[in-house]
């Protein structure tokens, strides 16, 4: 059976000057696409979180993709880290910087009890704004992260030192 990061090497499709010239965009949408890749990537990313998490949080819009797997593999529940504008109930926002621009995400705290041990999950780490703006709205929820997993980590652009002190699994690092 290939492993996750063979899975991961052979699917992921590199597309130059996206979204923005000069970007060398990876697109982790043929690892979701294939059936077998969903699966053991899934199972890959929550492996060693097994037993120690509450709910697992995916950050708008990949991050849905694999959070809601990763919580089916779990047995537990999902919450949803949106971008502005798209929450009905009172909730929290933390704006940030991406790698081309800026954005902010918000977060219903009300939609799980406090002290709730969440696992963070996202396609890919990049600058580690996105993932760190989500562990902000995590902590400001009353929650604690249980960790932060992602299918890539593009390690040139420094995510991993913006989320120091916090368990970072990456299944592939580029
Ligand atoms: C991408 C990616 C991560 C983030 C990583 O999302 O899915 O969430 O950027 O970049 P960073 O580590 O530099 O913050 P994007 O904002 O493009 O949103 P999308 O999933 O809705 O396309
Ligand atoms: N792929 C997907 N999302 C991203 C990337 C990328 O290369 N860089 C920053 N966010």
């Amino acid at each position: 059976m290939p492993s996750a990061a063979d899975l991961i090497t052979s699917l992921t499709a590199t597309v130059p000057d996206f979204p923005k010239p000069g970007i060398l965009f990876r697109d982790l949408t043929p690892v979701f696409a294939n059936g077998e890749a969903l699966r053991v990537v899934t199972d890959a990313l929550v492996e060693p979180f097994r037993g120690e998490v509450d709910a697992v949080a995916g950050v708008e819009a990949r991050g849905f993709v694999l959070a809601a797997a990763a919580a089916y593999a779990l047995g537990v529940g999902m919450l949803i880290i949106r971008k502005p504008g798209k929450l009905p109930r009172p909730h929290l926002s933390q704006s940030y910087d991406l790698e081309y621009g800026s954005a902010t995400l918000e977060l219903q705290p009300d939609d799980l009890p406090p002290a709730s041990r969440v696992l963070v999950l996202d396609d890919l780490l990049a600058t580690g704004g996105t993932l760190s703006a989500a562990i902000d709205l995590v902590q400001r929820a009353n929650w604690t992260v249980a960790g932060v997993s992602v299918v890539l980590e593009l390690e040139g652009l420094g995510g991993r030192a913006v989320l120091a002190g916090h368990t970072v699994r990456s299944l592939v690092t580029l």
